[in-house]
């Protein structure tokens, strides 16, 4: 079965071709990022704008790259929740007219499913394993039994940690996405040059749940408080890399509790803070645990992921009418505020 996934949830304008919910035939991703620079963050309304132009060409390229017609393809797979709403409608929209015109059966996709199928396309992963799904809206780890079965055991409580990559990056004037830069500069600082503050997040409902707004806020506006010493050097270099050090410590040390409570070796990961570099590292050198990332180009947002976890809702029967509609947000991710 190819099925054809589209993804216009944000900021990357991207439509894929995936064959049996594992072979990549194509995947054009037409990122926005460049235009949203000027601004450190996706404003909504360019971002719509911009798929509206984009969705039509960007699908021509990901058949032509996969060497097929509409009239090929046996299932259209798309985001519809949660996201940017304008920018949801606008891949909606096609997709639903692309599969009224050709008569191929429509399915909407939960992105945050998507993000956890992604590793997915690359190995062969069993069930039941841990999903920790890290991005600039999300931060979750759940216990994961199907593709189409998560429980969410814990979440942010306030902001998310790709969300404090991003203001950090912003307010030091790091470049944009935030997490790239401040990955990249983290390379040359030394990860202990400031003590960040932890949130005290141990007991009972929250003993699974993440904060970054503490962090964040250290981090901006009380840096002084936090150098190890009067010789730290108060490098950009050095806060990158020890804010970098703080905020990925969070989830490993989340995993490794939720590890040891469930007794499940298996973590999968995915979503764009996958891709950092010390995150990658961290999860893999945890002892005795199977852990899977998705490649750097499947971190972020694609249509592969989409047309991946399309494949296993139509193949299993599921159909999306054409009058459904999109969220922004989805009631079982959302923040979990004390
Ligand atoms: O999954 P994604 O592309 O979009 C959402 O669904 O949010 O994730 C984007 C987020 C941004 O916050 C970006 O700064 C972060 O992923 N990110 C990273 C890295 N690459 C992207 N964060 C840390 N290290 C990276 N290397
Ligand atoms: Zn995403």
């Amino acid at each position: 079965m190819k099925i054809l996934g589209i993804e216009t949830s944000c900021d990357e304008c991207s439509v894929s071709i995936v064959e049996d919910g594992k072979k990549i035939l194509s995947n054009v991703v037409a990122t926005q990022i460049e235009l949203h620079k000027p601004w450190y963050g996706v404003v909504p309304e360019i971002a719509s704008r911009l798929h509206t132009e984009w969705i039509s060409p960007v699908t021509d390229k990901a058949l032509n790259e996969a060497g097929l017609k509409l009239s090929d393809i046996d299932g259209i797979a798309v985001t519809s929740m949660p996201g940017l709403i304008g920018s949801l409608m606008v891949g909606l929209s096609y997709a639903k007219g692309l599969s009224w015109a050709a008569g191929i059966p429509l399915i909407q996709i939960n992105h945050i499913e998507a993000h956890l199928y992604a590793p997915h396309l690359e190995f062969d992963i069993q069930y039941p394993y841990l999903g920790l799904i890290v991005s600039g809206g999300h931060t979750l780890l759940c216990h994961v039994t199907d593709y189409n079965k998560m429980e969410v055991l814990g979440t942010t409580i306030d902001d998310a940690c790709g969300e404090a990559f991003d203001k950090v990056a912003k307010y030091y004037d790091l470049g944009y996405p935030g997490g790239v830069a401040i990955d990249k500069l983290s390379s040359k600082g030394n990860p202990l040059a400031f003590r960040f503050p932890k949130p005290n997040l141990y007991k009972g409902d929250h003993k699974y749940d993440f904060s970054y707004s503490g962090l964040k806020t250290a981090v901006i506006n009380q840096i002084e408080q936090f150098i190890v010493d009067e010789k730290t050097d108060k490098s950009v270099e050095n806060i990158a890399a020890s804010f970098q050090k703080t905020a990925i410590d969070m989830l490993i040390n989340k995993t490794k509790k939720l590890i040891e409570d469930s007794g499940i070796k298996r973590v999968v990961a995915g979503g764009g803070v996958s891709a950092n570099s010390y995150f990658r590292k961290a999860l893999s050198e945890l002892k005795g645990i199977e852990s899977y990332f998705p490649s750097l180009k499947l971190c972020t947002d694609n249509g592969a992921m989409i047309a991946g976890l399309g494949y296993h809702h139509l193949k299993a029967g599921d159909r999306s009418p054409l009058n459904g509609s999109v969220f922004s947000r989805v009631q079982a991710f959302k923040k979990k505020y004390p």
